[in-house]
């Protein structure tokens, strides 16, 4: 194959997962109760991963109003992952007991 087909087959698997594709935002088929908790990690992730985004562009920035707004939404995004991670809690027991015993708050 040459090398310019291989780039635009690479190129359109690439554009197919892109962010800019708004289908692989669908909504999947109803969750089950593990999908749910699948779902859930998954989203925690994605928390954690704008809070490093966010604060590796706080880091670039040297404008104050645009540290303000990142500051702002980083502590908002602490507050969601901690949201999602209490919901997760509630559902995974093994999960809850773990997190508490890491914590020192084992009853
Ligand atoms: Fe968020």
């Amino acid at each position: 194959m040459k090398t310019k087909k291989i780039i635009n087959k690479v190129l359109g698997k690439l554009n197919k997962q892109s962010l800019s594709n708004p289908k692989q935002y669908e909504a999947p088929e109803r969750f089950d109760e593990t999908d749910v908790l699948k779902a859930i990690r998954q989203d925690i992730i994605a928390e954690y991963d704008a809070i490093n985004l966010y604060e590796a562009h706080l880091q670039a920035t040297n404008d104050s109003e645009l540290k303000e707004i990142l500051e702002h939404i980083i502590e908002e995004e602490k507050e969601h992952a901690a949201e999602l991670q209490a919901y997760l809690n509630k559902k995974d027991s093994v999960q809850k007991i773990l997190l508490e015993k890491e914590m020192g708050i084992e009853e």
